[in-house]
């Protein structure tokens, strides 16, 4: 962990405040930042690399007007074979270059019939439906709780500013509970019908092992589901990763002048 911190900290100008994981097909947004210094993930020491298609691979630092950011461009997934402590380590890294913010976007299949592809939804909570947990094994009480509290896992305060942000920009904005299932298959109509009693309004394949470590390492969470599709069942037709690319392309825009106004008032 700390060959990584200590190599990205020799490269970049100023320590960032906010992080931002960017999910499938929202890589777009990296444009949005000044000053830039690119780190590829395959440069870091101990780093592990994402394979996905439209993932990217590299972390991203520096500013959006006043905030200093640091952006990850392409995320590590578990269904890529990675140990679930692989797919954290960013975030842990991230949390040992001094972030107090996260901002986890990512690219979801819409459960509430009520939403439509292209909406943006703001994450209210999380089901981990994975059964595991990123915390499993010995604890550093330096870094965090051995059993930290997941109330307002999602936090209220950052909610509230996407809300005022997506209202100040006319954007309709979605709000909701996030299943994490392991992909990489898509779910089965069943599973979705299941999701929905259970009270899940999307379901995707990411952010909830990183918001559990984020959370571990004390950092305020904010989650941005874009629903690039309707999940199984709830349309006749079948899922296709391109499609989840696609519609990802097709919000860039208002997902950029959301985020970027999100960032301004953190
Ligand atoms: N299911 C899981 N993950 C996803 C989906 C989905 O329907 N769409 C985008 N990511």
């Amino acid at each position: 962990m700390n060959k990584s911190i200590d190599y990205i900290k020799e490269k970049i100008k100023n320590q960032p405040e906010i992080g931002i994981v960017l999910g499938s097909g929202l890589g777009d947004f990296a444009d949005a930042i000044e000053d830039k210094v690119e780190i590829p993930y395959t440069e870091i020491p101990g780093f592990p690399v994402s394979t996905v298609k439209g993932h990217d691979g590299k972390l991203i630092f520096g500013h959006i007007n006043s905030k200093e950011v640091c952006v990850m461009k392409g995320r590590i997934h578990y269904y890529e074979g990675y140990d679930i402590k692989e797919v954290v380590y960013p975030i842990e890294v991230l949390a040992g270059l001094g972030i107090k913010t996260i901002i986890l976007t990512n690219a979801a299949g819409g459960v509430n019939t009520d939403f439509e592809p292209a909406d943006l939804m703001i994450i209210t909570d999380h089901i981990n439906l994975m059964g595991k947990n990123p915390l499993i094994g010995p604890n550093d009480e330096d870094l965090g709780p051995r059993f930290p509290d997941m109330t307002d896992l999602y936090n209220k305060e950052l909610v509230e500013i996407a809300e005022n942000s997506a209202k100040k920009l006319g954007i309709d904005i979605k709000e909701g509970v996030y299943m994490y299932f392991t992909g990489p298959s898509y779910e089965t109509a069943a599973e979705v019908r299941m999701a929905r009693i259970l009270g899940a309004d999307a379901v995707g394949m990411s952010t909830v092992p990183e918001a559990i470590i984020a959370r571990h390492r004390g950092l305020k969470i904010l989650g941005i589901s874009t629903i690039t599709n309707m999940s199984t069942g709830i349309l006749d037709t079948p899922l296709d990763h391109t499609e989840v690319v696609e519609v990802g392309k097709e919000v860039a825009g208002k997902f950029k002048e959301l985020l970027k106004e999100i960032i301004e008032e953190i």
